[in-house]
């Protein structure tokens, strides 16, 4: 029987060339003026080629010659709802959703809805750049609860977690957690989410990598249902061209506070394409996608590890328990950021995210590790080989 599009085996080894698709990846600023050989392995975006089942419902909704004024998908709470919960055990309400252009998007309105200025915003350190931009341009306080990195992966510190709550009215829960790809436990969240109880602070959880885990993962709205979700196709299925996330609001009040924020802005759902391409994404041949990618990411991580640790060189990955991104501790031999940039662009010609663009104290460089496995094996290659050097000459 002829497979379908879905079923079909994706080749993940083809480089694609994205010259000319304006894409932030490739011309910014910093890489725009890379050496002819250089691998970018920075920002959250693949080099993996997308769903096919998900360009084609583009194509097919392009192929109608209106792209007017555009309504809501009547089908798309549901599924969204479907897939949540099959994929992190999720407990949402369909008629709580609201659709919202980007995550980062939702959270900026979240923080203007339910918070005012000079107000605590709780975020877990390292952390992702954007969430303590929003919190200061909106004029609130960024309040910081330190992961305490264990070895290869980082646990909680709940006394600090608890004493921080106490100045802050809302946590944004990064779920699974960039850049460590941390997914916390079941227990984790209930002791979080419970304390936020206690001190009557709001939880915006970002889940937007939660399709994107290698073991389980439980949902934040699995244990305690009044915590605002946020979810989006656009990291697992990369599709952050298509702006569009959907948050799910259990308590009236604060449903209608964010309504209230999005029609101060005039913020209407006019996403023509980025609807057809969302159920095209939570659908079954989403999913086969899905899973070909991540086993194929998972390899990637494999490879690059096992290359490094064969070679004895001093940078370790920490454990990849969710998402594309590889964190990598170059405490070994880095001193600090600069002595990172320094190894990974100016002498291996490899562009990441280093620590500093997380607020990490140590040195750090996340990889992008969504690229076809000839990346993956000379990114390894030529950190062995510059490291291999340096050794050489040390002794
Ligand atoms: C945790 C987290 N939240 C939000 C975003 C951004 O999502 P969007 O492009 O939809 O704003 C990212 C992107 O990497 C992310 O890692």
């Amino acid at each position: 029987m002829e497979k379908t599009e879905g079923e079909k085996k994706m080749n993940f080894d083809e480089i694609y060339d994205r010259k000319g698709t304006h894409c932030v990846k490739y011309n910014a600023v910093k890489t725009a003026q890379r050496p002819q050989d250089a691998l970018v392995m920075t920002l959250a975006d693949m080099d993996l080629p997308c769903c096919p089942a998900i360009q084609q419902a583009i194509i097919e909704r392009a192929e109608h010659p209106f792209y007017g004024y555009q309504q809501f998908d009547e089908q798309l709470p549901e599924v969204v709802c479907a897939w949540a919960k099959a994929h992190s055990a999720a407990l949402l309400d369909p008629r709580t959703i609201q659709i919202t252009p980007s995550v980062n998007k939702a959270i900026a309105l979240c923080l203007r809805a339910f918070t005012k200025p000079g107000d605590g915003i709780l975020i877990q350190n390292p952390s992702y750049s954007p969430f303590r931009k929003v919190v200061t341009l909106n004029q609130r306080r960024c309040v910081m609860n330190e992961l305490i990195q264990k070895e290869d992966h980082y646990e909680l510190d709940m006394d600090d977690f608890e004493a921080k709550l106490q100045e802050v009215r809302l946590f944004i829960l990064c779920s699974p957690h960039n850049p460590t790809s941390k997914v916390f436990t079941r227990e984790e969240l209930d002791a979080m989410l419970s304390l936020c109880r206690k001190y009557q602070v709001t939880v915006l959880a970002d889940e937007i990598h939660a399709d994107w885990v290698y073991g389980t993962m439980t949902a934040a709205s699995a244990v305690d249902q009044n915590v605002i979700t946020i979810l989006s196709p656009s990291k697992t299925f990369n599709l952050q061209g298509m702006q569009c996330s959907f948050v799910f609001i259990p308590d009236a009040n604060q449903a209608q506070a964010l309504q209230h924020e999005r029609d101060s802005l005039a913020y209407m759902n006019n996403q023509t394409f980025s609807h057809a391409a969302a159920l095209a994404a939570y659908s079954p041949a989403g999913e086969t996608w899905l899973q070909q990618a991540k086993a194929y990411v998972s390899q990637n991580a494999e490879i690059f590890k096992t290359m490094l640790k064969e070679a004895d060189v001093p940078l370790m990955p920490m454990r990849l328990q969710s998402t594309f991104l590889l964190w990598v501790d170059c405490s070994g031999c880095c001193n600090n950021d600069a002595e990172v940039v320094d190894l990974f662009e100016n002498r291996c010609h490899i562009y990441g995210s280093s620590g500093s663009h997380y607020q990490c104290e140590k040195p750090f460089i996340r990889l992008n590790i969504a690229a076809p496995r000839s990346v993956i094996e000379e990114a390894a290659q030529r950190l062995i080989h510059v490291l291999s050097k340096s050794d050489r000459q040390e002794a």
